[in-house]
């Protein structure tokens, strides 16, 4: 049984003292939040992890922390990167890894995505690593194509029992931010797909118990139909998760409360 997630990814967005507003928000709106019944991770930016992490261990214990990115190197002369030593340090469970704009904007290649994987792994964090493909890769029918050569290079190396923990986030690179999002019906296609790469990777018992989640402009309105399909098993959120009140309309909806 995979237990739904939806982690909420700020990007760089919110200053700390808006982030623990945030928290206290949600706390309220969600009230006795049940994370059997949907995990909810927060995924702040590097300056805010600190109070999110204190905040929540004070006060909102169900809700996880996350980081949106992290190098693979444990210190060293890497100006303005973060290690997973300093994570560990902070509580942080989930770490976002290879997002699209990581990739785009900030070099992130497979192969880096995957030295990261596997530090992630080696400090007990966990990653959500992400695929997708473009605009065009999508009409030129590469999706396929594109997000198995993610899965494969990303994940290569792992053991059987550290691949039953990873989390997956398939984002189609064209939802991402402009409002349109993939049909609950085509983003089960491609979920599913890559379900079937994971279980050529690993065993069909790992591969099934693999949460995979779809991200690109996943709102309140969509997220209940969008995880209502067998291989979708929750959402990477990015603007519909900076207002606390959208963000748990979206956790009720996906818990089947509202
Ligand atoms: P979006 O971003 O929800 O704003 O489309 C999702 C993401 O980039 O993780």
């Amino acid at each position: 049984m995979r237990t739904p997630l939806l982690a909420g990814n700020w990007k760089m967005n919110k200053t700390h003292l808006e982030a623990i507003h945030f928290v206290e928000q949600l706390g309220h709106e969600l009230g006795a939040h049940d994370p059997r019944k949907v995990e909810v991770v927060l995924c702040p930016p590097a300056t805010a992890l600190r109070s999110v992490q204190t905040t929540l261990d004070d006060r909102h214990q169900t809700f996880g922390l996350g980081a949106q990115n992290m190098h693979f190197e444990d210190s060293g002369a890497f100006t303005g990167e973060v290690s997973p030593l300093m994570l560990t340090a902070l509580h942080v469970k989930y770490v976002i890894l290879g997002h699209s704009e990581r990739r785009q904007m900030f070099g992130d290649t497979n192969e880096t995505v995957n030295q990261k994987v596997r530090a992630a792994f080696a400090h007990g964090l966990v990653p959500i690593m992400c695929c997708g493909e473009t605009d065009m890769e999508r009409t030129n029918e590469h999706t396929e194509a594109r997000v198995e050569g993610q899965v494969r290079e990303g994940l290569a190396g792992l053991t059987e029992a550290q691949a039953g923990q990873v989390v997956v986030a398939y984002e189609p690179i064209w939802a991402i931010g402009t409002g349109k999002t993939a049909t609950p019906e085509d983003a089960q296609t491609t979920i599913s797909f890559i379900r079937g790469v994971l279980t050529d990777l690993f065993s069909d018992d790992v591969a099934g118990g693999i949460r995979i989640l779809y991200g690109g402009s996943m709102k309140a309105g969509n997220a209940a139909s969008l995880v209502r399909q067998t291989d979708i098993d929750g959402g990477l959120i990015g603007g519909a998760s900076l207002d606390a009140g959208e963000f748990a309309a979206m956790v009720k909806a996906v818990a089947g409360e509202s």
